[in-house]
């Protein structure tokens, strides 16, 4: 029997803490599903909505589909062409833009922001794509992108929107919204952008039974898998209902309470304690 976890009392010892499942992306049926949605949205070079619960992998999806953690510096940012050979930045798979606008971002500024970002991107693309050596015209390069994912994609007002439907139509690529439920609402009350939307792309939480297997599968990994590591995964599966940020929340938790404790493994009574101690929303 595992002793008592009580997310208050210090503990001089360090027991085995479990990982926070990890931070890198697993390819859950969502994400798949996304990437799908993707695709078919960059070749038709329509219109795309996405829209999910807050926590479920929305943005980290449109991040892995647009490889942005290694793009991002080549487009947000000026960098000499030269460079962008060097570093080796010019990759096939860099065929999408993912833009986040500020919150308050004033009107003008993401049509501005927007068309910066395609344009460094099309240099890139074109130099990709192209011979090198050959110098590019900015003008025709544009063509280069072939997806924008625009994500918090509420946050932009009706004159963005408005501007954003613009660039659009002036450039031959897909463009996908990311936005929270009610998103899909507010689009259709402004006829001209939802009449060119093609595709619509609930984005949901993990199925209990698939969070119960990457759930499984990290535990097994960590050399963690026991009857009490079923029974902790069960009560995980129970109070996130497969929300992603919230199991992120709650291992991290679960972690602490069992430092506290000098306890070495994750039980179904951690896993309540962990969930004591954090004020969970409804989504
Ligand atoms: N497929 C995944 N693999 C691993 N971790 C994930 C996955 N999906 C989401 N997460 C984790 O869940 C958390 C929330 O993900 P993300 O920020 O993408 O959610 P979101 O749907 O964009 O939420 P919001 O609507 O609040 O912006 C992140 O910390 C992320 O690391
Ligand atoms: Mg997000």
């Amino acid at each position: 029997m595992s002793r008592r976890a009580n997310p208050n009392s210090p503990s001089p010892r360090r027991g085995h803490a479990p990982e926070p499942v990890p931070s890198g992306l697993i390819s859950t049926k969502e994400h798949r599903m996304f990437c799908e949605f993707a695709d078919t949205v960059r070749s038709s070079r329509y219109i795309g909505l996405c829209y999910g619960p807050p926590g479920v992998g929305k943005t980290l999806s449109a991040e892995d589909y647009a490889r942005w953690p290694e793009q991002r510096p080549f487009v947000e940012m000026p960098h000499p062409i030269v460079d962008w050979f060097h570093r080796g930045a010019n990759r096939s798979d860099w065929h999408t833009l993912l833009y986040t606008p500020l919150v308050n971002t004033p009107p003008g500024r993401a049509l501005t922001e927007l068309t910066v970002m395609s344009n460094r991107h099309a240099m890139l693309r074109a130099r990709h794509i192209e011979d090198p050596r050959r110098e590019t015209n900015l003008h025709g390069a544009s063509s280069y992108t072939e997806l924008v994912i625009i994500d918090e994609a509420e946050r932009l007002t009706t004159r963005a929107l408005e501007q954003v439907r613009d660039f659009y139509d002036r450039s031959a690529l897909g463009l996908i919204l990311i936005g929270m439920p009610g998103i899909e609402k507010r689009l259709a009350r402004y006829p001209q952008l939802y009449s060119r939307i093609g595709f619509v792309h609930h984005y949901r939480t993990l199925t209990i039974e698939e969070l119960t297997t990457v759930l499984s599968t990290a535990f097994a990994h960590l050399g963690l898998a026991s009857p009490d590591a079923t029974e902790a995964i069960a009560a995980i599966a129970r109070t996130t209902a497969g929300n992603f940020r919230l199991v992120n929340r709650l291992l991290n938790q679960a972690e602490r309470i069992l430092k506290l404790n000098n306890l070495d493994l994750v039980t179904a009574e951690v896993i309540d304690a962990a969930r004591d101690a954090l004020v969970i929303g409804t989504s």
